[in-house]
């Protein structure tokens, strides 16, 4: 196997991986290593937009108690002080580099989204506003001559040496790889597909999660995951999101007889917190026997809806909605893990060597539900911070022996285990965990996941030389690691509902902890 020493690998190019590996090119090498093209993330595909206490009417202390009241009494309140007091900071580093946000005169224009009880989230070309951020980085990376990025190169293992982080295993179509760095940095992004309804993108799989498991990482909160309210839903279609900025500037939510039902459910209706609406919407649609509801734009205008949502707009047309004339079908689906590996606000795991940043971590801002718009901010800001401490704390040395072999490291040019049935596996794992691990979970369905994923055991043990078989082995371990958590916590917090524990327990709140005890 081939071997490659860097000083810095950084796995992951969205916001969080790029913003990290700026910050360490001052101090060494950087290789960035990424499983499809460098701007394939949900990074890509954020639209709302990126939150931040800048607008004239706002102030980071309202911004701070608008994200500790989202997180339902879970948030970590020092990260949280972090998030929004450096917020500005790195944005104005961002609008420096080149970022366009969209303006009214010369001003920047800030929208609403649920729970803000200020307009204060910025965007970009209406609802183009991660694609922005990874335009900006991506440039801003390319002109700095210390930062490498390798496409198309999937990590499949961490090495651990000594309860030491000493890089990673990645492969390529043709190649596999040992980088061995001073320091590694996880920026892998969320795990939205291990569910069938899902906004996020094809390479949200949960790999940086389940590689930092193997390695003996602690993992925090699991359990809590965020359904967003309104992804479009017209099968086969994909669960393309219907951003809440539209509900932020009027829409509205019609169930199948064409009633507005949210006042029905939360005095802050179309607005209130996203947990509260999805269940709403779950609700109606079990009322009135039907797999969706309808948001409606039509009375905020065509020109107005063309303009502030040209990208949403088109792609709708392309499934025949026009969004301008039409109600769209819309559904739940999953959009974000609040949990993740447990970080400081530095950046550091429980792993020596190894960093975490954006929403493979779990820094503790979120709590158990995140407030709209805080995770590009939180990329920014965490992978800036991550990007810091690495360089500072990166080891002194190179592990002075062979660790090429070591962990899981298959060679593509050798033919291994290939999963038979792998993609009805992953078809039916996603299926298993949107009925009992999804909006609203009980001790009998979360059972029913175990019993039912618990089949597919074996695929914990084996080895993939293809991309397509190690993202369902990582799909596979994540998924255990959320329904046992979320089996755990019998009470209802946040985006965690449990209908056999409809209320917050009596004892004080605890953040759950996941790490690997046996072989698996
Ligand atoms: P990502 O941007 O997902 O990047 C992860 C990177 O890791 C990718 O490059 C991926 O290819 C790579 N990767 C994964 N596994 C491997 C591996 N094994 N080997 C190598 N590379 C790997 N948040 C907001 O704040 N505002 C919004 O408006 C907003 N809108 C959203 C809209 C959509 C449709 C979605 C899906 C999410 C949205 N979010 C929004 C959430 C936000 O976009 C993400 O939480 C954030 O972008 C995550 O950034 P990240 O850098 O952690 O991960
Ligand atoms: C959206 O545009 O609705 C997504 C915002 C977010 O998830 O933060």
């Amino acid at each position: 196997m081939k071997k490659i020493i860097t000083d810095f690998l950084v796995i992951g190019s969205g916001v969080a991986g790029l913003r990290a590996a700026i910050e360490l090119a001052d101090h060494g090498k950087v290789i960035i290593v990424t499983k499809d093209v460098p701007t394939e993330s949900s990074t890509e595909y954020a639209q709302g937009g990126v939150a931040v206490a800048l607008s004239d009417e706002d102030e980071v202390g309202i911004h701070f108690e608008d994200t500790i009241k989202a997180g339902d009494g879970l948030c970590k309140r020092g990260a949280v002080k972090v998030l929004v007091e450096e917020g500005p900071r790195r944005i104005s580093e961002l609008i420096e580099w080149g970022a366009e946000f969209d303006r009214e005169g010369p001003k920047l224009a800030f929208t609403m989204e649920a729970a803000h009880s200020r307009r204060r989230i910025l965007h970009s070309k209406g609802d183009s506003t991660g694609k922005e951020l990874e335009r900006v980085l991506i440039s801003k990376a390319r002109s700095i001559k210390n930062i490498e990025r390798l496409p198309f190169s999937t990590a499949t293992d961490l090495v651990v040496e000594q309860d030491t982080c000493m890089g990673g295993h990645v492969i390529s179509a043709s190649d596999s790889v040992y980088i061995e760095a001073k320091s590694t940095v996880l920026a892998t992004g969320g795990a939205g597909q291990i569910y069938s309804r899902t906004t996020n993108p094809a390479v949200a799989t949960g790999d940086g999660m389940a590689m930092a498991y193997r390695a003996g990482a602690i993992l925090e909160d699991m359990e809590f995951v965020q359904f967003h309210p309104t992804a479009l839903f017209i099968p086969p279609a994909p669960h393309f999101l219907l951003s809440e900025a539209m509900r932020g500037e009027g829409a509205l939510l019609r169930n199948k007889t064409g009633e507005l039902f949210m006042k029905r459910y939360h005095p802050d209706a179309e607005l209130a917190p996203r947990d509260v609406v999805s269940r709403a919407i779950m609700s109606e649609m079990t009322a009135t026997g039907t797999d969706h509801v309808y948001l409606d734009l039509r009375h905020l205008g065509s020109e107005f809806i063309k303009n502030r949502f040209p990208r949403i707009y088109s792609t709708c047309l392309q499934y025949s909605v026009d969004i301008t004339a039409d109600m769209v079908p819309v559904s739940p689906a999953a959009h974000y893990i609040m949990g993740g590996v447990r970080t400081d606000r530095n950046g550091c795991t429980s792993i020596r060597g190894l960093y975490a940043a954006g929403e493979v971590a779990c820094t503790g801002v979120h709590g158990a539900n995140r407030l709209a718009s805080n995770s590009l901010l939180e990329g920014l800001v965490y992978g800036y911070r991550a990007g810091q401490s690495a360089a500072a704390r990166r080891l002194g040395r190179t592990a002075g022996k062979d660790l090429s072999s070591t962990g899981s490291s298959p060679d593509p040019a050798i033919p291994s285990n290939a999963l038979a049935e792998s993609d009805s596996i992953r078809q039916r794992l996603r299926d298993i965990m949107w009925k009992d691990a999804g909006i609203i979970r009980s001790k009998t369905s979360l059972n029913e996941v175990i019993e039912g994923l618990s089949r597919w055991d074996f695929i914990l043990g084996m080895d993939f030389t293809s991309r397509r078989d190690l993202e369902l082995k990582n799909m596979l371990t994540v998924a255990l690691i959320i329904v046992k958590a979320a089996s755990r916590r019998k009470e209802s917090i946040g985006a965690h509902y449990r209908s056999d524990f409809p209320s917050q327990g009596k004892g004080p709140l605890k953040h759950s902890i996941s790490k690997k005890t046996g072989a698996r």
